[in-house]
């Protein structure tokens, strides 16, 4: 582990990047911190290194990784051609939480593209991570650095409590943030098409290109069509206790929460409730866990998984969490926590 809060030169001088970087270089397998969550990265030329990544993490195969680029350069020898869009949304949201799924040139390991004809693409915006990647030079492939399926890190100890002695280093540099993953925007259609929401939201897009579609398979789990975005069919973000999502009117949502906590509790089950500063007097229940503010919701973003570890660490066997409403942020939080709850939404 290397700490970066106290920097006394420039991060790309930095003696831990140029470590960080060098270890990449050779193949090793590094966690550094992005704007949205910390990301397990390997040089995405280097096919060893790649499937050290799927292995560590216990990732499915056929899951493909984004690509950072600490250069906007680099772009053309990865991607085959640029959409006149995708200049566009680069152009505004670059360096940023916004990842772009491109025409492949074909020059990044077949693993990382899990054999597709196209490649996503992420030119982050946090400095420790421009640096690395700056430094580093290669195209750095790096899924979130957590264990497949779990909460994705937004501390560097998340990164550890999953990996430590499967990795090679991470570099600490606080908590991440955003605090969720960056949005998945497949712009190789004739449309561009929303694959994950996340850090830049709908309505940004929106104002930039007019309308985006959401893939189908994307809005729920009920249809037999393959995702265009493999990540989307997993389980993801989960707690290790049963989760539920629980919507409805505010003070229906409260009623039919804390009925379900004292079921629970009644049944011998250690339970946890997943609420935000405004309601956490409330409720009854083994753990009661206060996440941001509704009135500002990338508050509850940013300490969404946090909080879904917290959970895991108290040995809580059922969760229930309150809804937010689905638009901006609260789109993007509502996705994760049906994730999350692996569908059981009532
Ligand atoms: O914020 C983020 O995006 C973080 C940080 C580390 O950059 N990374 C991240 O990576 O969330 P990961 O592997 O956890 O999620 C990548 C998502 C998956 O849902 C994957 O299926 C999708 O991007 N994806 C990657 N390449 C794709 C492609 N060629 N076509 C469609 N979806 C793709
Ligand atoms: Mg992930």
């Amino acid at each position: 582990t290397v700490y970066l809060h106290q920097r006394k030169t420039t991060l790309t001088e930095h003696p831990a990047i140029q470590e960080a970087a060098s270890r990449l270089r050779e193949g090793a397998l590094i966690a550094f911190p992005t704007e949205t969550v910390y990301g397990l990265g390997a040089d995405a030329q280097n096919d060893k290194a790649v499937q050290s990544i799927f292995r560590a993490k216990g990732r499915p195969g056929d899951n493909p990784l984004i690509v950072h680029i600490g250069e906007h350069s680099q772009l053309s020898d990865i991607a085959a051609h640029v959409p006149s869009v995708a200049e566009k949304l680069m152009d505004r949201f670059w360096p940023g939480p916004l990842t772009l799924v491109l025409p492949s040139a074909g020059t990044v390991s077949d693993n990382v593209t899990a054999g597709l004809p196209t490649v996503a693409v992420r030119l982050p915006e946090h400095p420790v991570a421009r640096a690395l990647l700056q430094v580093a030079r290669c195209p750095v492939a790096a899924p979130s650095a957590n264990r497949s399926g779990r909460p994705s890190p937004t501390e560097a100890r998340h990164v550890l409590d999953d990996l430590d002695g499967r990795i090679d280093g991470v570099i600490d540099s606080g908590p991440t943030g955003y605090g969720l993953e960056s949005t998945v925007l497949d712009v190789t259609g004739d449309e561009p098409a929303l694959l994950r929401p996340g850090g830049i939201t709908v309505e940004q897009l929106e104002r930039v290109l007019g309308s985006v579609t959401t893939d189908p398979t994307l809005i729920d789990n009920a249809t037999d069509r393959a995702p265009r975005s493999p990540g989307m069919k997993y389980r993801h973000y989960a707690p290790q206790g049963e989760m539920t999502l629980v919507g409805g009117s505010e003070g229906d949502m409260v009623r039919r929460i804390q009925a379900l906590a004292d079921q629970y509790r009644a049944e011998g089950l250690k339970v946890g409730i997943l609420t935000t500063e405004e309601r956490k007097e409330e409720y009854r229940a083994d753990v009661v866990v206060a996440c941001g503010s509704r009135k500002a919701l990338p508050t509850v973003a940013r300490g969404l998984y946090r909080a879904l570890r917290q959970f895991d660490d108290a040995g809580v066997e059922r969760v229930l969490a309150e809804s937010f409403p689905e638009c901006g942020w609260g789109r993007t939080i509502m996705n994760r926590l049906r994730k999350a709850a692996g569908g059981r939404v009532i």
